[in-house]
């Protein structure tokens, strides 16, 4: 089969024509994929920037497929375990150390294959797994979202920061976003934030506060010496949902507020197969269709990389398969 495998850090993975199928372990089900998405945990293990990493493996964690007749999208990860509260120690998304999506087929428990909703392309299905369960988590597990919040999106042009925007809509809360690109806060505005803030513009944040607005729920994988500003911009009560450090480690924060104003700052990761199971039938409920940014094939999948590399993309970087 067709597989894009690391071979060694710091170079992209590339395309093995003719690597081995799959042979399906005791139950385990051989999916037939058609698409395949990337997530910035993709690159940060072609540059070594990622615990454990083990190669040769085929990368991805996302992707829709068949089994048969049956059009399928798969739960982007194994091992979550029986506490709702965390992880197991065994858990691990898929694409490393287990072999990924980015290949024509895949190997996995029945447990882990979930119906693809009807209204989706594959190339849409294929974006949801890891982008929108982090999402989902982040929202609706952690910061306990309601419709009457008030939220920021930080960094709306990363693919879970998008899918937390999408998803916080659809739940009618009042969104807002921040981003690098002004176009990309143009786009924001499109699907229904109320206002958007360029976080490359220094003191972003106290244009925001002189307004008088604070967020009840605020999502960020960036951290950094950012988000002490998020925590000036929180409401009392509020909850600050930090899923990932793209800029680095936390810097100067204030403890005075996040203790005066009853801050909760949460970390979430992924989430369980329960929790994918709820995101598809909230995704299914307001037909949110996820933003495919390009489509790239076999013979580009340097640029796709290179893409993700330079977060030029608004919306997912997708790979057909075919
Ligand atoms: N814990 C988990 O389960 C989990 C799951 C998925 C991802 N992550 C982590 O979360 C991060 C994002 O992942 P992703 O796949 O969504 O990545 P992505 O699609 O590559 O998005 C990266 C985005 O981060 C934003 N960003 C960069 N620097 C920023 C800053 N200083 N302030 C605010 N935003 C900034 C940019 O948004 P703009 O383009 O709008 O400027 C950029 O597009 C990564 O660090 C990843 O490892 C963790």
């Amino acid at each position: 089969m067709k597989a894009l495998v690391l071979h060694h850090l710091n170079e992209f993975p590339s395309l093995d024509e003719n690597y081995a199928n799959p042979v399906p372990e005791k139950d385990e089900l051989l999916v037939k994929l058609t698409y395949a998405a990337l997530n910035r945990r993709d690159y940060w293990i072609t540059q070594g920037q990622y615990p454990n990493i083990k190669l040769p493996v085929i990368m991805g964690s996302d992707g829709c497929g068949y089994i048969g007749d049956r059009r399928v999208l798969l739960y982007p990860a194994i091992g979550w375990g029986s506490n709702k509260r965390h992880q197991a120690d065994s858990f691990q998304p898929l694409g490393m150390p287990k072999n990924g999506t980015l290949a024509e087929y895949i190997a996995v428990q029945p447990s882990y294959v979930y119906d693809a909703p009807d209204y989706l392309t594959d190339a849409e299905a294929a974006c949801i797994g890891m982008a929108g369960l982090t999402a989902f988590r982040a929202l609706f597990s952690r910061a306990e979202l309601r419709g009457e919040d008030r939220v920021l999106i930080n960094g709306v042009g990363g693919g879970v920061a998008l899918m937390a925007c999408q998803l916080a809509l659809a739940a009618g809360c009042e969104v807002h976003v921040t981003s690098g690109s002004d176009e990309k806060i143009d786009l924001a505005l499109k699907l229904g934030a109320i206002a958007g803030y360029n976080y490359k513009k220094e003191n972003w944040h106290k244009s925001v506060i002189k307004e008088g607005i604070h967020f009840d729920v605020i999502v960020d994988s960036a951290g950094g010496p950012g988000f002490s500003n998020l925590i000036k911009i929180a409401a009392p009560g509020g909850r600050i949902v930090t899923y990932g450090g793209t800029h680095g480690a936390l810097q100067n924060l204030n403890t005075q507020i996040i203790f005066w104003r009853q801050l909760s700052i949460l970390g979430s990761t992924m989430g369980s197969p329960t929790e994918f199971k709820e995101l598809l039938h909230f995704i299914s409920k307001y037909q949110i269709r996820p933003i495919i940014d390009r489509l790239y094939h076999w013979d580009t999948t340097d640029q796709a990389f290179e893409a993700l590399r330079d977060s030029h993309q608004f919306g997912k970087i997708v790979f057909s398969l075919q």
